[in-house]
């Protein structure tokens, strides 16, 4: 779910619904909000153009199964390969520039996988810990804290 990135607080409001949503997170939109570009001279790899590897991630395990074949004519710094690899796709690939980053990636490849587990603890989940850790501390609801307040109104009503 979004939240406010300052507070925690949610972005939309789902009213009464709030306990009705999925444990495992909410469905994608059509428009991502949450992948920015790749800024961090630690996760850089070019000067330009790289792909995050959580847009990736996300659109090679929603579009493919292990085993299939991923196609992506563009190399660049590789984004594609590296993380097809990761998740256990075939892929092929062409570059007509520099491959030198893409190699250097290969080399890489652990950095990277434990990049895409992080990447993968964080999704089909409603709420990240470090979420759930700055909503508590500012007040905001968690599924968790629903149930309490529907059973100490259950037990209210019924002491009347
Ligand atoms: C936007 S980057 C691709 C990003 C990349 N998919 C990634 O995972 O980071 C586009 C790349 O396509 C390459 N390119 C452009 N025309 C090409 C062509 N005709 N054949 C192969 N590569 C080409 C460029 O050199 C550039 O590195």
């Amino acid at each position: 779910m979004e939240i406010c990135r300052h507070c925690g607080g949610d972005i939309k409001d789902y009213g009464g619904y709030k306990n009705k949503l999925n444990s495992r997170g909410l469905n994608l939109t059509d428009v991502w909000h949450d992948i920015s570009p790749v800024r961090h001279s630690k996760y850089k790899t070019r000067e330009s153009n790289e792909l995050p590897l959580k847009l990736m991630e996300r659109i090679i395990s929603m579009a493919s199964e292990e085993g299939d074949v991923v196609f992506d004519p563009f190399g660049g710094s590789g984004t594609t390969y590296i993380v097809s690899e990761i998740l256990k796709r075939r892929w092929i690939g062409s570059e007509i520039g520099p491959i030198d980053s893409i190699i250097k990636r290969f080399e890489d490849i652990d950095f990277h996988r434990d990049q895409i587990k992080e990447i993968q603890a964080k999704k089909n989940i409603l709420f990240t810990d470090e979420m759930k850790k700055i909503r508590r501390k500012n007040g905001h609801w968690l599924p968790e804290t629903l149930e309490t307040a529907k059973k100490n109104k259950s037990k209210k009503l019924t002491n009347k």
